[in-house]
C-alpha cells in the first residue's frame, strides 16, 4: 500500500528570532516551527518578558496534564481574556473550585446512556443531510467545510436545546459565533504564545467584542427561557435547569455560560475533523476502498445504530489518524500556578506552558513515518501509540468532556454519508490549512459530490 503525505507548512532549518516567530504566528501558528521542533522534548523562549515553555515528550505531557495537573490547570491569561466576555465562568476557561464543581455537575451528561440518546439525533440529522444531497446531480460541487459545520452545529444545537429549537436556532447561533470570532481574531492568534495583555488588543475593539457576546447571550437566554416552559424534553438545557431547580449551585446565567461553552467547543472541532477526513480519504484510493468495504459489510445498506459504532473499526481508525495529522486543537496552553522544576529547568510561576498535539503527534522519535496518512496504525492489533503522545482531546482531568460525543458523532456522520456518497477533489485544487483557535482546511474546501 502506498501512503499519502498530506501537505504541512514549511519547517525552518534553523531557529528563528522571537520577533519573527511572533510575526509569523499572527498569520499562521503552525508556520513557526523548525525541523528540530519535531525532535526536541522541552523548548523554551522568552518573549517580551514572558517565559514560554513547550513540553514535547510523553513524560512531560504526563507531568503537566496528569501528575501536576493542579499546577497547570489554568488556561493562559490571554485565552481567558479572549473568551471571558462570551463564556463568563464557563467550563472551558474556569479553574479551581468553580471548574471542579461544574465539571462534576456535567459529567453525567456525557455518560454512555446520554451518548446513546444523542446518537439518535446524530443519525437523524445526518440522514436529513443524505436526503438533501440526494437532490443534487452526481458531479456537482459542494463546499465541504461549511456543509460539515452546518451538520455538527445542528447536532449539538438539537442536543442542547431539543429537536425543534435546535433546528430553528442552529444557524442563528453559528452566525453570532462567527461575528464574535471575527471580533476577537486579532486577539486569538497570539494568545497561545502568552503575549502581554496589551499586545493582542492592537486593532481589536473591545466594544465590538462585548456587543457580539451580548448578541449570543440574548439568543441563548431566550432559548433557555423557552426550555424552562417545556421541561418535558430531554435536552442538556432542561437537565441543567432541573439541577438549578433542585438547588444545585448553578444559576441561570451560569447555565447560559455552560450552554455556550458546549456549543462553541462542540461544533467547530468536529466539523474540522470531518472536513479533513473527506480530503484525506479522497487522496487515498486504497483507504477509501477499505472504508467502503467496511460500511457495506457492517451496515449492508442500512443506517447505522449506536450499537454499530464499535464495529466500524476502520472508519474510526481513519478518523483517529485524521486527528493525529490535523488535530482540531493544535496547541494547548496553560499558565503555571507555582514555580516548578521540569527536567532540571526552573519554570517560574506565571510561565506559559504549551503542549502541542501538532508537534508531539508528528514527533520523529515516537511515530513511524510521522507525516504519512496511515489509518492502519490505529487498527486493533497494530502496535499501540506510545502513551501520552496522542492527545487530540487533551488528557487528564481537563480532557475534553465531549470526547465520546465527538468520536461517536464523527463515526456516525462519516459512515452515513460515505455509504451513499464519495467526495473527490477537483483537478488542480490545492488544499492547505488555516490555524486560528482551531486547525481547519483553508477556504471552504470545494469538492465534487459523487453519488455511489
Ligand atoms: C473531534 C471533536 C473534538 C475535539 C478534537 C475536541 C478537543 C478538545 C480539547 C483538545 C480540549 C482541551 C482544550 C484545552 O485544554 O485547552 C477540549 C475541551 C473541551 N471540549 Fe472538546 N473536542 C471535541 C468535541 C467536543 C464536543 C462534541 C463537545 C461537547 C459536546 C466538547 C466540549 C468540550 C468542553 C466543554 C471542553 C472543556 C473541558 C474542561 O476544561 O473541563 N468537545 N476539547
Amino acid at each position: 500500500m502506498t501512503h499519502f503525505v498530506p501537505p504541512y507548512p514549511k519547517r525552518h532549518k534553523q531557529d528563528i528570532s522571537p520577533l519573527k516567530s511572533l510575526l509569523l504566528a499572527r498569520r499562521d501558528l503552525l508556520s513557526i516551527w523548525t525541523e528540530d521542533s519535531f525532535e526536541l522534548e522541552l523548548m523554551s523562549q522568552k518573549i517580551l518578558k514572558q517565559h514560554v515553555f513547550i513540553a514535547n515528550s510523553p513524560d512531560l505531557v504526563k507531568e503537566i496534564f496528569v501528575t501536576r495537573h493542579q499546577n497547570y490547570e489554568r488556561k493562559s491569561p490571554q485565552m481567558r481574556r479572549a473568551l471571558e466576555p462570551l463564556l463568563g465562568d464557563g467550563l472551558f476557561i474556569s479553574d479551581g473550585e468553580t471548574w471542579a464543581r461544574r465539571r462534576k455537575m456535567q459529567t453525567h451528561l456525557f455518560n454512555v446512556a446520554h451518548i446513546k440518546r444523542y446518537s439518535t439525533t446524530m443519525i437523524d440529522t445526518t440522514a436529513e443531510m443524505v436526503e438533501s444531497w440526494a437532490k443534487t446531480t452526481s458531479g456537482e460541487s459542494l463546499l465541504v467545510l461549511p456543509e460539515m459545520a452546518k451538520l455538527t452545529a445542528e447536532i449539538i444545537s438539537r442536543a442542547l436545546f431539543g429537536e425543534k429549537m435546535g433546528a430553528e436556532y442552529a444557524s442563528e447561533v453559528v452566525d453570532a459565533f462567527s461575528d464574535y470570532q471575527a471580533s476577537v481574531s486579532q486577539m486569538a492568534i497570539p494568545n497561545f504564545l502568552g503575549l502581554p495583555d496589551w499586545f493582542p488588543m492592537i486593532g481589536s475593539k473591545r466594544g465590538r467584542i462585548n456587543s457580539s457576546a451580548k448578541r449570543i447571550h440574548d439568543i441563548v437566554d431566550s432559548i433557555i427561557e423557552k426550555a424552562a416552559h417545556d421541561p418535558k424534553q430531554d435536552t442538556i438545557a432542561t437537565e441543567l435547569l432541573a439541577a438549578n431547580k433542585a438547588g444545585e449551585n448553578i444559576n441561570k446565567e451560569q447555565i447560559r455560560n455552560e450552554m455556550i461553552v458546549l456549543f462553541m467547543a462542540g461544533h467547530e472541532t468536529t466539523a474540522n475533523t470531518l472536513a479533513w477526513f473527506w480530503y484525506l480519504v479522497s487522496q487515498s484510493p486504497e483507504v477509501e476502498k477499505k472504508l467502503h468495504e467496511e460500511l457495506d459489510n457492517v451496515l449492508n445498506g442500512a443506517l447505522p445504530t449506536y450499537e454499530d459504532v464499535p464495529k466500524l473499526v476502520y472508519t474510526r481508525a481513519i478518523l483517529e489518524e485524521t486527528m493525529r495529522l490535523y488535530p482540531p486543537v493544535p496547541l494547548l496552553s496553560r499558565q503555571a500556578k507555582n514555580e516548578d522544576i521540569l527536567r532540571n529547568k526552573t519554570i517560574p510561576a506565571g510561565s506559559i506552558m504549551i503542549v502541542s498535539p501538532w508537534l508531539i503527534q508528528r514527533h520523529k522519535r515516537y511515530w513511524d513515518k510521522p507525516d504519512h496518512f496511515i489509518p492502519e496504525r490505529f487498527m486493533p492489533g497494530a502496535k499501540k501509540p506510545i502513551k501520552f503522545t496522542y492527545l487530540p482531546f487533551s488528557l487528564g482531568p481537563r480532557v475534553c468532556i465531549g470526547k465520546s460525543f465527538g468520536l461517536t458523532e464523527s463515526i456516525l456522520c462519516t459512515a452515513i454519508l460515505a455509504q451513499k456518497y464519495r467526495l473527490t477533489l477537483p483537478q488542480g485544487e490545492k488544499v492547505t490549512h488555516e490555524c486560528r483557535l482551531t486547525l481547519r482546511p483553508k477556504g471552504k474546501l470545494p469538492m465534487t459530490l459523487i453519488h455511489r
